[in-house]
C-alpha cells in the first residue's frame, strides 16, 4: 500500500515501514562511524523500540557488538494498517543485527507486568545466561502495579498554582499562551507509580533474584532537567517528582546491588523530539528555539548522538563514571550551557507566531516529528508501493 502521514492532534496514525528502516540504518552508521566502544556485551533494553531506548538497543550491538534484548509494547501490523513506528524500528533493528551476526530478540508486551518480566528473565536464563547493563527507558501515560492491580495515570501538570507561559502548536506554527491548571487529588502519586522508579527497581530485583545479573552490572535510567520556562510544568511539576523518585531509586538499587559490585545510574538527557515529549505544551516551542541555538553552535544532537556520547565518554572510559552533585550522568552538559540558555531565554521573549520560522528552528521539530513516524526521511521513495506487514524476526 502506499502510505501517508495521518495526523491526529499529537500523534501519527501511520507509520512507513521503509523510513523507519532507513532510520535505524542511519543510527547504525553514525554508532559504526564513531569507532568500538569498550562496553556491555550482554544487554536488556527496557523501552527499546524508539527514541533513547532505541538508541542505547543500537550503541551496544554496533558500538560494543552485543547481544540484545529489547522488551517495548508496540502494535503489530494487520493488513491495510500499519503498525506503530516502533514495530518498525524493532524489525528493521532485529534484520540489520542478524545480518551482522548478532544475537537480537525482542518482546512485545506490557514492561510493567508479571507476564513480561517473566518472559524476559526465562529468554535471558535460556539464551544469555546473565545481562551486564540494563537501559530502562519506559515513557508510559499509565501502569497496573502488578502487585496491588491498581491502574494508574500519570498527568503533566504543575503544583500548586497554574502556569501560564507560551507555547507553539508545531503543526501550524501558531504561538499561543496556554494555561494549565494545577494537579489535584493523587495526581503526584500516581505520576510517580507510573514514571517515578518502581518498576525498575521491581526489574532489577527480579533479575537479581534467578542470579540474571552478571557481577558488576549496571543499570541507567533516564531523566530530564530542563530550563526555567518549562520548570512549572516539567522538574518541579508531577513528572519532575517522578523524575526525583527515579533519581533516588537509582541509589536504592546500587545499595542492593553492592554484593555483586553493580551499580545504578540516571543519565540526565537532552530534550529531544519523542512521542513522549511532543504531547507536553511549552516543550515544543521550547525546543524549537533550543534547536535553533544548538544547530547554530554546533552541538546538536540527536538521540543517537546523546546515547552514543554516553557510552563512549561517559560509561565506559575505562575509568570512574563523571557524575553531579546529586550524583547523575550529565548529557544534556550541551544544552545547559549558560551562553545557550541565555540566547534560548531571549528568544522566548521575543517569539510570536509571525516570527517563529525564522528565529526557532519549527522546521526541524515537524522533521524529527515526521521522522519519528518514519515519513519524510531522505531516501525513502514514499510514492512507491510498501509493504505494510513488516514483522520483527524473532517475534514473528
Ligand atoms: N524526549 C526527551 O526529551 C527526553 C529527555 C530526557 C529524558 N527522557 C526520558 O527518556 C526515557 C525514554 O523516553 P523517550 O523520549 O525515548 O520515549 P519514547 O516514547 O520514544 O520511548 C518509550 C519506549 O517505552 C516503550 N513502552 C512504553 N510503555 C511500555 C510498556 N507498558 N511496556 C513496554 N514498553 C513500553 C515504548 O514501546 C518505547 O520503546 C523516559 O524516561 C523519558 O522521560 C526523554
Amino acid at each position: 500500500m502506499i502510505i501517508e502521514p495521518r495526523m491526529r492532534g499529537f500523534i501519527c496514525l501511520t507509520a512507513h515501514p521503509a523510513g523507519a528502516e532507513q532510520n535505524v540504518k542511519n543510527q547504525i552508521e553514525y554508532v559504526k562511524s564513531k569507532g568500538a566502544i569498550d562496553g556491555a556485551k550482554k544487554v536488556l533494553v527496557i523501552g527499546a523500540s524508539t527514541g533513547f531506548g532505541l538508541a542505547s538497543r543500537i550503541s551496544s550491538a554496533f558500538g560494543s557488538d552485543a547481544a540484545t534484548i529489547g522488551v517495548f509494547f508496540e502494535k503489530p501490523p494487520v493488513a491495510g494498517k500499519t503498525a506503530s513506528p516502533g514495530w518498525y524500528n524493532s524489525a528493521a533493528f532485529e534484520k540489520e543485527a542478524h545480518k551482522a551476526g548478532l544475537y537480537a530478540k525482542s518482546i512485545n508486551g506490557d514492561a510493567f507486568s508479571n507476564e513480561v518480566k517473566r518472559e524476559t528473565l526465562d529468554l535471558i536464563k535460556a539464551d544469555l545466561g546473565q545481562v551486564d547493563l540494563i537501559i530502562y527507558s519506559l515513557a508510559s501515560p499509565v501502569r497496573t502495579n502488578p502487585n496491588t492491580g491498581v491502574t494508574h495515570r500519570s498527568v503533566l501538570k504543575p503544583i500548586g498554582s497554574t502556569f501560564t507561559n507560551k507555547t507553539v502548536d508545531f503543526h501550524t506554527g501558531k504561538v499561543s499562551e496556554v494555561s494549565i491548571e494545577p494537579c489535584s487529588g493523587d495526581d503526584i502519586e500516581n505520576t510517580i507509580a507510573v514514571m517515578g522508579g518502581e518498576d525498575w527497581a521491581m526489574w532489577i530485583d527480579a533479575l537479581k533474584a534467578e542470579n540474571l545479573l552478571a557481577p558488576g552490572a549496571t543499570t541507567v535510567a533516564y531523566s530530564y532537567i530542563g530550563p526555567s520556562v518549562t520548570e512549572a510544568v516539567y522538574r518541579k511539576g508531577t513528572i519532575g517528582r517522578a523524575k526525583d523518585h527515579l533519581e533516588a531509586t537509582a541509589f536504592e538499587i546500587s545499595d542492593s546491588l553492592a554484593d555483586i559490585n553493580g551499580k545504578a545510574y540516571v543519565s540526565v538527557n537532552k530534550a529531544l523530539v519523542t512521542q513522549a515529549s511532543s504531547a507536553i505544551p511549552v516543550i515544543p516551542l521550547y525546543i524549537s528555539l533550543l534547536y535553533k541555538i544548538m544547530k547554530a553552535e554546533g552541538v546538536h544532537e540527536g538521540c543517537i548522538e546523546q546515547i552514543q556520547r554516553l557510552y563512549q565518554q561517559r560509561l565506559f572510559t575505562g575509568g570512574e563514571v563523571p557524575v553531579d552533585e546529586k550524583g547523575r550522568i550529565r548529557i544534556d552538559d550541551w544544552e545547559m550551557r549558560e551562553d545557550i540558555q541565555a540566547q534560548v531565554a531571549q528568544l522566548w521573549e521575543q517569539a510570536t507566531t509571525e516570527n517563529l520560522a525564522e528565529i526557532g528552528d519549527l522546521e526541524g521539530y515537524r522533521k524529527d516529528f515526521y521522522n519519528l513516524f518514519g515519513f519524510d526521511v531522505a531516501g525513502v521513495d514514499y510514492k512507491a508501493e510498501a509493504d505494510e506487514m513488516v514483522q520483527v524476526e524473532s517475534i514473528a
